[in-house]
């Protein structure tokens, strides 16, 4: 067993004991900390992306200046979608934009063939960097997007907000969906699989967008496709199942895999974790808003989760989705010393 295999965050994955509560953060990196943004004023996002040692540096910058249990690999989930000739940029202030959207059953039929290796080894060499940089410490996690956000964005063009073009393409070329979410299932679980292969010692499934659509057409059009993302991938890798607004998607989602399962903040993580079944982890769940208040009110926010947790192995602590970028530092590294303080009291 290699040394990190012992840490909280792995050892939580597991649903074995901790001396404390692991917490890491989604947007760990990112606009609201002054060492991001002074390497943003040099770099545009993708160059940053696909600089090993630059994407090295701002995923190593959070972990001693936050005392988080895991470091996330700073990369995107929509990096793989380059190669496919879609397009993809990033733009000031409207985030990912896809230059050409995948609007017809063609559309689909004239995506090129990707080989995620030969496409992204920017984001492997980012790994082994990390990985040399903490050594047997704290754990690295990394991460892809889930089939279905991932065509979110290639039908949609960006962000949507009721996702009325993908909702439209699955029920009107329900055959084009399905090649379309086999395509991506496919490079979900090469990306995974590279990073695994290059080092991660747990991975994220984001299915960002995934709660816009009901239980029904989640396990119609969603399910197996996820599950064969997850299904191919190396055994004994931890795998984190998320997505935000799946109140109603939970139990469905363990079915299409994970060992820990997120939560967002609009559930009582207790409940929710009984739902689920305690053989199966949870991450979560504060309010991401909550880190814009004072201290004492995160403190007291940071107490009803851990304290809906009950203190059970396979409690992973984390925010229901990213960091604002309004939050003061301050506040993010108050949250985590908050969170290992309480926990160890137990
Ligand atoms: O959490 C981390 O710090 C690790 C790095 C990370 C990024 N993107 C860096 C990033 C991770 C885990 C992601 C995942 C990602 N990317 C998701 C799923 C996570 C989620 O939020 O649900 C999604 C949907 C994307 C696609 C994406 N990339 C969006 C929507 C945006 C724009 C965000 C915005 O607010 O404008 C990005 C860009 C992006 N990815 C940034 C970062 C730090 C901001 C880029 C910048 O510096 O301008």
């Amino acid at each position: 067993m290699r040394a990190a295999d012992d840490a909280p965050f792995l050892r939580a994955c597991r649903r074995e004991p901790t001396p404390y509560t692991p917490i890491w953060l989604m947007r760990q990196a990112g606009r609201y900390m002054p060492e991001y943004r002074a390497m943003r004023a040099r770099h545009a996002f993708l160059d940053l992306c696909k600089t090993p040692a630059a994407a090295a540096e701002v995923t190593l910058q959070p972990i001693e200046r936050l005392g988080v249990d895991a470091a996330i690999l700073f990369a995107d989930i929509l990096l793989v979608l380059e190669p496919l000739g879609v397009g993809l940029e990033f733009t000031a202030g409207d985030g990912p934009r896809i230059a050409r959207p995948v609007r017809s059953a063609g559309d689909v039929a004239r995506l090129p063939a990707v080989d995620v290796d030969g496409a992204v080894p920017f984001v492997f060499e980012t790994v082994r960097l990390v990985r040399a940089a903490l050594g047997g410490g704290v754990p690295l996690i990394g991460f892809a997007g889930a089939p279905f956000t991932l065509a979110s964005y290639l039908i949609e063009g960006g962000a949507s907000r009721e996702f009325l073009r993908t909702k439209r393409f699955m029920r009107a070329e329900p055959a084009a969906w399905h090649a379309l979410m086999d395509r991506l299932a496919a490079i979900t679980g090469d990306y995974l699989t590279g990073q695994i292969r290059a080092g991660v010692q747990a991975v994220q499934l984001f299915d960002s967008w995934v709660g816009a659509l009901s239980p029904a057409d989640y396990r119609e059009f969603v399910l197996p496709h996820s599950r064969v993302a997850l299904r191919g991938l190396p055994p004994g890798t931890p795998v984190i199942h998320f997505g935000v607004g799946t109140a109603t998607l939970l139990e469905l989602m363990k079915e299409a895999g994970g060992d820990v399962i997120g939560l967002d903040w609009r559930v009582d993580l207790g409940p929710a974790w009984a739902r689920l079944g305690h053989g199966v982890g949870v991450q979560g769940n504060l309010d991401p808003a909550i880190l814009l208040a004072e201290p004492a009110e995160i403190r007291r926010a940071a107490a009803a989760v851990l304290d809906a947790a009950e203190g059970r192995p396979g409690h992973v602590f984390n925010l229901g989705h990213g960091v604002h970028q309004e939050t003061p530092v301050d506040h993010v590294r108050a949250l985590v010393d908050t969170v290992h303080e309480l926990s160890a009291r137990r």
